[in-house]
């Protein structure tokens, strides 16, 4: 199946009430395994990669851009791909070269006046190349491996920060936190419906992984659309490796490994589909 742009998965999940998971892309294994999981659960998603991701890549965004749009183009799940965290300007201009239907800009680290004027930048970039933007207001902590789920958006400034930007999804902070290795965040879902109400526009999920499945639920039932899912899949990868590896000092084929690392992660994706669906 060809491409399909971000923002036409987005505006058919809000459409439908549903989630649709948006799933980090850290190699090749990962972005395939998203085509599987989606492909087992009959529905969409979105690959992501992450500023991060570019960076371990050597800094190349080329080579598992290309690969990932290629996957996509091979499965039969309506698959997109979104450029992920960015707060390189320089790297946010390639994404029009990768196929990318897709970018976020984060400002969440700068002063608001200055998120609001990146961010602008940002979209009018964007929306120029045909892309959907996403920007962040309020931090979602964890990325640096100190959970912050205290910090909240406020929906009152997130009203303000979308119009004056033209953005086309907020992620916000309501209680998630990147990274986290236990499913046991718990979100603020009067907020959640709050931030939805005021800003109009469909609100994204950072740090979805420890956030657990009856929560998630609830969060699409509230206002989130686009739930953005990584740590999980690198949870299943790790254990199904070490599992398969214990013990087994003859095996040196990496396919053996990675191939279970990449059927756990698949398993996880559609597990994510299914919930939000
Ligand atoms: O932008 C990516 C997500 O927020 C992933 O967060 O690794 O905690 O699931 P996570
Ligand atoms: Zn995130």
């Amino acid at each position: 199946m060809p491409l399909i742009p971000t923002g036409e998965l987005v505006a058919q999940a809000r459409a439908n009430g549903r989630g649709i998971g948006a799933f980090n892309a850290i190699c090749l294994e990962h972005a395939e395994a998203i085509a599987m999981g989606a492909e087992a659960a009959g529905q969409s998603a979105i690959i992501q990669i992450s500023e991060n991701a570019v960076k371990f890549h050597r800094r190349q965004l080329g080579p598992l851009a290309m690969a990932c749009a290629q996957i996509a183009r091979g499965s039969s799940a309506a698959l997109a791909l979104h450029l992920d965290h960015v707060e390189d300007i320089a790297l946010l201009h390639q994404a029009a070269d990768f196929g990318f239907g897709s970018v976020m800009y984060d400002g969440s680290t700068l002063a608001y006046a200055d998120n609001v004027a990146a961010t602008r930048d940002a979209v009018e970039w964007g929306h120029s190349h045909g892309l959907w933007v996403e920007s962040e207001l309020g931090e979602v902590g964890g990325k640096d491996g100190a959970h912050a789920p205290g910090i909240r958006t406020d929906p009152t400034e997130a009203a303000s920060f979308v119009s004056a930007t033209g953005v086309d999804g907020l992620a916000v902070a309501v209680g998630s936190s990147h990274a986290m290795l236990d499913r046991s965040a718990a979100l603020d879902h009067p907020l959640i419906a709050e931030i939805a109400a005021a800003v109009g526009i469909p609100l994204v999920l950072h740090g979805s992984s420890g956030v657990p499945d009856e929560e998630l639920r609830q969060a699409v039932a509230a206002g989130m659309v686009k739930i953005n899912v990584g740590t999980a899949l690198n949870i299943a990868f790790t254990g199904a490796v070490r599992g398969y590896l214990d013990g087994q000092e003859k095996v040196v084929d990496p396919r053996k490994y990675i191939a279970q690392g990449r059927e756990a992660m698949a398993d996880v994706v559609a597990h994510f589909i299914d919930v939000l669906n």
